[in-house]
């Protein structure tokens, strides 16, 4: 039963409004085929630009989807320059460096296992289910990298939406690059995604999935 005892303001009113609205868009299936059901990992990329704007997009898209208590644990680098990565280059898999060093753009996404820290913001309403986490590190490295994972895939479908490939990778040395960019804070990496436009002509017949009673149960 809902809370009856909840006052509500305008705001509350406003992202129910916003939300009842939602079940009447329609979702048709080029859509649903280009996030998710045709989509593909990209190894090979076209040498065109990815813009800031774009993103910045993305993550403000990413930052939409769901964490517990809204605690958004993801940082990320986004690596552009030639620079930046030759930085990465030490700690690849030997099968990762050419897909990356081609890449437009490869995202470093890590994880803060401080995250609580922004509990006011992100929580305002209850910081203390974040705060929590404080005393105790280790359930809160896994609370961050649960959260970052899914950001991850949320950055894939953020991307994807905005016509970008992706190539996730975990093929690195996370210690390599936890040094490299991420030394002296509190950020921990997590995986690597690739971003660009793919080259669709590189592509080979994809690898199949599990079907529903192998991977399910309904009880
Ligand atoms: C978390 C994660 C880690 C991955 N690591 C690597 C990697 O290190 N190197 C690589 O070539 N592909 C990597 N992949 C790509 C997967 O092999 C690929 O997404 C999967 O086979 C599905 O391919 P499809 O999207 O083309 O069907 C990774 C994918 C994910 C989601």
């Amino acid at each position: 039963m809902p809370d009856q005892s909840v006052s509500l303001d305008d705001e509350d009113l406003a992202a129910q409004s916003a939300v009842k609205h939602l079940r009447n868009l329609k979702i048709d299936n080029d859509t649903v085929r280009r996030l998710l059901g045709e989509a593909r990992t990209h190894n090979v990329w076209h040498q065109r630009d990815v813009s800031d704007d774009t993103l910045r997009s993305i993550v403000d898209l990413m930052q939409m989807g769901p964490t517990s208590a809204n605690g958004s644990p993801a940082r990320i680098i986004f690596l552009k320059s030639d620079l930046a990565k030759e930085r990465l280059r030490p700690a690849l898999t030997p099968g990762n460096v050419e897909k990356t060093m081609s890449a437009p753009v490869t995202a470093i996404l890590g994880y803060d296992i401080e995250f609580w820290r922004n509990a006011d913001s992100t929580f305002p309403h209850k910081p203390e289910v974040q705060t929590n986490y404080r005393d105790m590190p280790e359930a809160s490295e896994t609370v961050a990298f649960r959260n970052s994972s899914l950001q991850g895939a949320y950055l894939i479908v953020a991307a994807r939406a905005h016509n970008l490939d992706c190539g996730p990778m975990s093929g690195f040395d996370n210690t390599l690059v936890d040094r490299e960019f991420f030394e002296g804070t509190t950020i921990r990496s997590n995986l690597l995604c690739n971003l660009g436009y793919g080259d669709a002509d590189r592509l080979l017949k994809r690898s199949p999935r599990l079907d529903f009673d192998t991977v399910c149960e309904i009880l």
